[in-house]
């Protein structure tokens, strides 16, 4: 295209055979932008004063470079786009060849100061030198800069989050009556761009980007800005396998171990075992969370819930451990009295044992001896199996007392578990 209006141009103004040949430097002296530019410098290039200039606007989401929630900030890399009109900028592209545009360097001319009022760091990112100038005025800047920017983030709902941040951009010194912003495109298309240029999300998923316009006052003077609002939702998959199902996993084994068979206090150092897994883990959390925060995150409930519930469990099972103690001391007494009692018992059936007999008949000396005390030994074992199993089949009194709290404990566990687990469940996900 460019090639055919450049081939006409020359049949049309040359009629001889001489090609005109132009550059761009052409363009640039024609325009006296060499030398002293202060006049395209120093002012907003309007030749009325009164007439505002305005400043068309796109910003794009190239890539989500952080969201913090600890420190409440957003770090998202944009691509600024911005046109305006220079008043004092025009030529013919006949008298040029065709050139329609012109790149020069960005320092020749002036530029609108707009500013991000969230920004809290200056921005180190590479800066593309020139702009592109064209023959009607229109001046045109692209930037690409990492936005630093505070954002005020609601973790009620983490890992199951979505954010909203603002960049708010506008003039820092122009007032309404001098510059206007204006949206190049609307929400849905920047959208659908933003989605299109996007080159990392992290963790977060980019869901939209939507553009207002709102006027800010002071005084008597009125500034407007163009606010751009960026959804960001969280890919909870991390957080769920780091932290979530971790404590899930050391609720089931607290569950599980109501059916240890407990004798030696086994039961109770492997719960104080859990206990202290799941405070390591809430370290991690207070790594993560925001120490501010208006609403207690749901994440806090279910480990708080979940922790006190352990607690409680932990209480249960020494106060059942105590019970079964005293239970035991109790048929400890009635054991020795019941032993004293089969030992006399005893004699008989050992007079009348035919293996006792035949060895004490055949082996003579010290061996036999030794054997005998082998047996004996071994019958000794026999009978205080036997008045455990006695023990246990029948309990004392506060050996059942104890196996009653343990069992509607444990049911009443199961079930606050349950109710719990779906309660937040459902918090989490509307
Ligand atoms: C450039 O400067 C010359 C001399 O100062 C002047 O005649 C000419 O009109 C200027 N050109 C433009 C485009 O302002
Ligand atoms: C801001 O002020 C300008 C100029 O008075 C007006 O045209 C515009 O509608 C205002 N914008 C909003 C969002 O109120």
């Amino acid at each position: 295209m460019m090639h055919l209006a450049f081939l006409l141009l020359i049949i049309c103004t040359d009629g001889s055979s001489s090609q005109k040949v132009c550059s761009n430097q052409d363009v640039v002296e024609h325009l006296n932008l060499t030398g002293d530019n202060s006049v395209f410098r120093m002012t907003r290039p309007v030749l009325d004063h009164k007439r505002p200039t305005a400043v068309q606007l796109d910003i794009l989401l190239l890539a989500l470079l952080a969201v913090i929630e600890k420190t409440q900030t957003f770090v998202p890399f944009v691509w600024v786009i911005m046109k305006w009109h220079n008043e004092r900028i025009s030529w013919d592209p006949a008298q040029f060849c065709g050139i329609t545009h012109i790149s020069i360097p960005k320092e020749m001319l002036w530029k609108p100061d707009l500013c991000i009022l969230e920004m809290t760091q200056e921005d180190e990112s590479p800066q593309n030198p020139y702009m592109f100038v064209s023959h009607d005025g229109t001046v045109s800047s692209e930037e690409e800069m990492k936005v630093v920017s505070t954002c005020e983030m609601d973790v009620h709902k983490f890992p199951f989050d979505t954010q909203r941040c603002n960049i708010s951009i506008g003039s820092a010194v122009h007032c309404v009556d001098e510059i206007r912003v204006f949206p190049f495109s609307n929400s849905s298309r920047a959208t659908q761009f933003s989605r299109e240029v996007i080159m990392t999300q992290g963790e977060w998923e980019f869901l939209q980007l939507t553009i207002r316009s709102q006027n800010f006052t002071t005084d008597d003077r009125l500034w407007e800005f163009l606010i751009y609002t960026f959804t960001v939702k969280r890919r909870p998959l991390l957080h769920v396998t780091n932290f979530l199902l971790p404590i899930l996993f050391f609720l089931v084994l607290d569950l599980a171990s109501f059916f240890i068979q407990d004798r030696r206090g086994e039961k109770l150092g492997f719960k104080v075992t859990i206990l202290l897994a799941i405070s390591v883990l809430l370290l991690i959390l207070n790594d993560i969370l925001p120490s501010m925060s208006n609403r207690t995150p749901l994440i806090a409930t279910y480990c708080i819930v979940t922790f006190a519930l352990m607690l409680l469990s932990l209480l249960e099972t020494i106060l059942v451990t105590y019970f079964m103690e005293k239970d035991k001391q109790n048929t400890f007494i009635t054991d020795e009295k019941r032993q004293t009692c089969k030992a006399s018992d005893e004699e008989k059936p050992r007079e009348s044992l035919p293996m006792g007999h035949q060895v004490h008949s055949s082996v003579q000396g010290r061996e036999g001896d030794a054997l005998l005390l082998i047996l004996e030994q071994l019958k000794e074992v026999q009978n205080s199996v036997d008045l455990h199993l006695v023990w246990r089949q029948e309990g004392g009194k506060f050996g059942l007392l104890a196996a009653r709290i343990d069992r509607s404990f444990f049911i009443f566990y199961i079930t606050t578990v349950s109710l719990f687990l779906t309660l937040i469940f459902i918090a989490w996900t509307t």
